[in-house]
């Protein structure tokens, strides 16, 4: 391991004084300033790095947007002519008889590889440098290198830490969490400027064990709705929109109730993964279905994920069983369209991620907001106030019995007027949208967007 590792690095070193790789040495800001954007992950599901593309290429920027091509890009970055798409190959993957230990080195092998290769030499130097984490495992190293040789301002742009996430898949005693977590907090101060998604991140970025130096630039920049969820806001749209989401699934019959009132329509999108107990959903819909009050609830839960067979079985046992009564639960994957008419014609949205880190936030609730959804949201975690306002444009609980009550209250005869006033809490939330948000902070930071206007 340790002699593969010294090859490579030898090779890296001889190739590096043989070709020795170009500097950047332009403006940094300005019409034309070439910015290189960096996801080790599928470029079609990670939205924020496309706004940030997208933001960078309005304001005139030359953006080449390096990941993976898996998932279908966001058209606009298609249609852009200030946007390359430069697709990673995909890693070979593990032969079933090679065991995890052996096959993770050579696949990061091979990532650092293709990654320098191309950072130092298949494109030409650029002012910026912005890369998303996590991962972390090579990106960070990879890039705070590039980055120094040719002259290049990094950006690290903080979603989330990579070993918390790892601590809460592999249990936080695994080896690889603190050599993970060395590494992340190492390299992380590499960056010359750092972007976090909560300013609870920000702070803690500052302190120990990452201490990022408080002469590098770090700016909080939320995650705002995409265009595509809006409020509905007359009934006659609502109509259109539950009639479009219930009809393909043969469910005509929840229509009326829907509409006159009689019936509530709850959403929850989940990943079906540990990291979002979805036993507390069914245990607050038991509790609230045995109230004698209770107001008919259809709750729709999107998504794909490994337990999603486990808890449908779960939800038949109940129904049999008869401790769901006037609760009908309804699974389903939507297209993107789709789950944005859905949203908006809800009453309530449920959100159910613990973050492993405690000062990342939830994509869907800021997406929830974006339609005008109310939102209940667990929110036993640091960062959660930045985004659910309790009382304003939703509330929090931690167990399944709060959940319960929360439920009760706002779905119940006596909760319409809280639940108008959630509604015009979360339109008001969902107003302010990406561009607004990135002008002001990133744009300002790249010198894309004057700092006095
Ligand atoms: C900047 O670098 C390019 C090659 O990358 C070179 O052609 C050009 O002469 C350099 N300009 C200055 C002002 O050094
Ligand atoms: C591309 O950049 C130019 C300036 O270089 C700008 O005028 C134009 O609006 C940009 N186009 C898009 C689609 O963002
Ligand atoms: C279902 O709700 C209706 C209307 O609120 C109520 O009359 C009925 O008793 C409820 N059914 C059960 C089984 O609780």
């Amino acid at each position: 391991m340790a002699g593969l590792i010294s090859l490579v690095l030898l090779g890296l070193l001889i190739a590096y004084i043989v070709l020795k790789p170009s500097r950047y040495n332009g403006t940094n800001s300005g019409k034309g300033v070439p910015v290189h954007i960096l996801v080790l992950g599928d470029i079609g599901r990670s939205p924020r790095m496309t706004y940030h593309a997208l933001s960078i290429a309005k304001h005139g920027g030359k953006v080449k947007l390096i990941g993976y091509l898996e998932n279908p890009p966001h058209p606009d970055i298609l249609a852009n002519p200030n946007i390359t798409l430069i697709p990673l190959p995909t890693p070979p993957s593990r032969p079933p008889s090679v065991p995890f230990l052996l096959f993770a080195p050579i696949k990061v092998i091979f990532q650092i590889l293709h990654l320098t290769y191309l950072l130092l030499y298949l494109l030409p130097p650029s002012a910026w440098l912005l890369v998303q984490n996590p991962p972390s495992i090579p990106t960070l190293a990879v890039a705070s290198l590039t980055s120094h040789l040719r002259n290049t301002n990094l950006i690290i742009d903080w979603h989330n830490y990579g070993w918390t996430i790892l601590s809460s898949t592999k249990g936080p005693s695994h080896p690889f969490v603190s050599l993970s977590k060395i590494y992340e907090t190492h390299l992380g101060r590499l960056g010359s400027h750092h972007l976090t998604v909560t300013h609870a991140m920000a702070r803690q970025l500052r302190a120990p064990p990452y201490r990022i130096p408080p002469h590098k630039p770090m700016i909080p920049v939320h995650d705002r709705p995409a265009a595509i969820f809006q409020p509905i806001l007359s009934p006659e749209e609502r109509k259109d929109a539950l009639i479009k989401v219930l009809f393909p699934s043969g469910r005509r019959e929840f229509l009326r109730p829907l509409l006159n009132g009689d019936m509530k329509l709850l959403v929850s999108s989940t990943s079906w993964t540990p990291d979002e107990d979805f036993s507390l959903l069914l245990t607050a819909l038991t509790m609230y279905a045995a109230r004698a009050d209770a107001v008919p609830v259809l709750a729709i839960i999107t998504g794909k994920g490994p337990q999603k067979e486990m808890y449908t079985d779960r939800m038949e046992a109940l129904k049999k069983e008869g401790k769901l009564p006037n609760v009908t639960i309804l699974t389903a994957f939507l297209p993107f369209e789709e789950y944005a008419s859905l949203l908006a014609c809800a009453d309530l949205g449920v959100c159910l991620h613990m973050s492993s880190s405690g000062v990342d936030l939830p994509m869907k609730v800021v997406d929830m907001f974006g339609a005008g959804l109310p939102v209940v949201a667990y929110g036993g975690y640091e960062s959660f106030g930045e985004l659910v306002k309790e009382g304003v444009n939703g509330r929090g609980f931690e167990t399944g019995e709060e959940l319960a009550g929360v439920l009760g209250g706002l779905l119940g005869p006596g909760g319409e007027e809280e639940l108008k006033h959630l509604k015009k809490g979360a339109v008001e939330e969902g107003r302010r949208r990406w561009d607004e948000e990135w002008d002001g902070t990133v744009g300002r930071l790249m010198g894309f967007v004057d700092a006095t206007s």
